[in-house]
């Protein structure tokens, strides 16, 4: 079922009676909501009892979450940190209680003794692949490209922005004119996105979006419609997590690209919970998933097919 297709095909360790707690930032995008559930799926594939607790967003829900798990004892701790700061103090104290920590999908910026592996992508590399995808899709023309980005403070923010950046270098015809916030959310991202089209002679002064989640494009892509323009045509769209919903525009050539970011990062980290528990192996310190870039030539009906149902 959904386990086995996310799955490397290697068969799940079994960590009955192990407790573990994951420290979720909240439910701010499909993305997110798909590895909730995926994570629960994999704690139950391996009989852990998985302690749950959402942070609404906010860090301090985060590190009350952990020093809850610390007092508790349980076994390990996942984490999905909501910015890259700030860590330290938290992750010390569970260091001293002995109990291994796990980052999964964003990085921090901490000594990394302080956790036993980070299970994540290259977001400087999903930044560039997107950047790249736009040098060869506008093939020398003129580019003017708003940016919605991610989370103050996150590492996807912060990454995917220097990827993008990078990705364009080389091409003098492609121009970032403006650059804010939209946390994440589609709310954010269409409310943005409508103040950049007002700021930009009603859009004709945009060649292109990029937007650090596919939520936040699905937003920007309803305030494009609003406007009277055509999203994908008038407007380019591109941006990273490959959602279904994405897939759905993609098809609908309301979108142009997207970068795959798997919502199975809790895998990989039980996995290598497993090891380390089974004889002592002390994992990669940091398990990179793949970066794959999706346009219409991908039979993105197909893409929405195998992805439905996966909690999004
Ligand atoms: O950290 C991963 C990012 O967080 C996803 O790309 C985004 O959708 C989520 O909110």
């Amino acid at each position: 079922g959904l386990v086995t297709a996310l799955s490397s095909g290697a068969l799940a360790q079994d960590l009955t009676g192990k407790v573990i707690g994951f420290s979720q930032i909240g439910s701010e995008s499909g993305w997110r909501a798909a590895e909730t559930s995926v994570t629960k799926l994999q704690a139950e594939e391996r009989g852990i009892d998985l302690k749950f607790a959402d942070a609404q967003q906010k860090q301090e829900n985060q590190i009350k979450a952990i020093r809850g798990f610390i007092a508790q004892g349980v076994d390990a701790i996942l984490i999905a940190p909501v910015v890259a700061t700030g860590w330290d103090d938290v992750l010390t104290e569970a260091k001293e209680a002995e109990i291994p920590v796990i980052l999964l999908d964003r990085g921090i910026d901490a000594p990394e003794d302080l956790y036993l592996t980070s299970v994540a992508s290259d977001q400087v590399l999903e930044g560039r692949v997107a950047g790249e995808w736009l040098v060869n899709e506008v093939a020398g023309e003129e580019c003017n490209v708003v940016e919605l980005q991610g989370t103050v403070g996150s590492s996807p923010a912060i990454n995917r922005k220097q990827g993008f950046e990078e990705g364009i270098a080389s091409a003098a015809n492609i121009t970032i004119t403006q650059s804010q916030t939209g946390d994440f959310t589609r709310s954010k991202g269409k409310e943005v996105m409508e103040a950049f089209l007002k700021s930009s002679n009603g859009g004709a002064d945009i060649c292109a979006v990029y937007a650090h989640n596919d939520d936040m494009a699905v937003g920007a892509i309803q305030a494009i419609k609003d406007a009277g323009l055509k999203p994908g045509e008038d407007i380019l769209v591109v941006s990273i997590d490959a959602v279904p919903d994405i897939f759905t525009a993609i098809a609908a050539g309301e979108a142009n690209a997207t970068v795959e970011l798997t919502p199975n990062m809790a895998g990989p980290a039980f996995d290598a919970l497993a090891a380390y528990w089974a004889n002592g192996t002390e994992p990669e310190k940091f398990i990179i998933t793949e970066s794959k870039l999706y346009t219409a030539a991908d039979d993105p009906a197909g893409e929405y097919e195998r992805r439905k149902g996966l909690g999004y």
